[in-house]
């Protein structure tokens, strides 16, 4: 059984290898201002992601691809202020992170905004990005499985790796990418036994959203958590916390438990 007790110092980026290594499951939820970002933090969440994800659920796009470096260094300015233990991960916004150079640029306007970690989509040509920013003290989380700014050739939002060899390759980017400097690595959308294998041969911390029980955290996108209609279908991985709750601190508080605790996410939010 896993603990269901927060950390009580502020988080570092060196923090989140010691967690894989004790154990301790990652507890990690979006959020894109200063008061809900207060909220979460006092209730014992881990990270905080200011996802590109902004783009669908605030400013109200069909996709992620809209989202400007200046919008997200906006929303990292406002949600770091309302933060005092967890740590801020920020989204490069589609196309920042299209060169090591452009990346640099886009990563140091949102460290320079609050942000302690900036994650990025894909592996391929992107593993030339994540070195060359890891090089230059940007600490990186990778983000494989679905990719949402890969949508347009994805085709929608569909679960990744579910054959031989499309597991075989998200595998291969998964070694990649930590070999290429990730200290965190988002899966989403990807097979239980597929993230558990990812999960058990990286020595970095994955978070699974839509990956199974097993990965090293979870993350949640905040309208999700708190069943707000954010005007896009809900998929199987997402659960309202709020509805049995009743208080939004109550929400969270029950999800980071249920994270801790490998109550969540159950096979009713996983996908085989
Ligand atoms: O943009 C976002 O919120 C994300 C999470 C869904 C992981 O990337």
């Amino acid at each position: 059984m896993y603990t269901s007790t927060p950390q009580d110092k502020p988080w570092t980026v060196p923090m989140l290898a010691d967690a894989k290594r004790d154990g301790r499951k990652l507890v990690m939820l979006t959020a894109y201002d200063a008061s809900f970002a207060r909220t979460f933090d006092s209730a014992g969440t881990d990270l905080i992601l200011v996802g590109d994800s902004l783009g669908m659920v605030v400013q109200g796009h069909d996709s992620t691809l809209p989202v400007t470096v200046a919008d997200t260094v906006y929303h990292v300015a406002c949600v770091a202020r309302g933060l005092s233990k967890a740590l801020l991960v920020a989204d490069l916004p589609f196309q920042s992170d299209a060169t090591p150079e452009r990346a640099l640029d886009a990563a140091t306007a949102l460290l320079q905004a609050g942000a302690a970690m900036v994650k990025l989509e894909g592996a391929g040509h992107k593993l030339d990005v994540i070195r060359f920013l890891v090089e230059r003290e940007i600490p990186v989380c990778a983000h494989l499985g679905l990719t949402p700014q890969s949508v347009l050739r994805l085709g929608g939002y569909k679960v990744q790796g579910r054959d031989d060899a499309t597991a075989g390759k998200l595998r291969a980017d998964a070694r990649a990418v930590a070999e290429a400097g990730a200290a965190l690595l988002v899966l989403e959308c990807v097979p239980t036994g597929l993230a558990q294998t990812i999960t058990a041969e990286l020595p970095i911390p994955t978070i699974g959203i839509g990956a199974g029980p097993h990965c090293d955290g979870q993350v949640l996108v905040q309208h999700d958590l708190l069943g707000v209609n954010s005007g896009h279908r809900r998929p199987k991985f997402v659960k309202d916390f709020l509805a049995e709750a009743g208080t939004i601190a109550g929400a969270v508080t029950a999800y980071a438990s249920a994270v801790r605790e490998g109550r969540f996410p159950d096979a009713a939010h996983s996908y085989d």
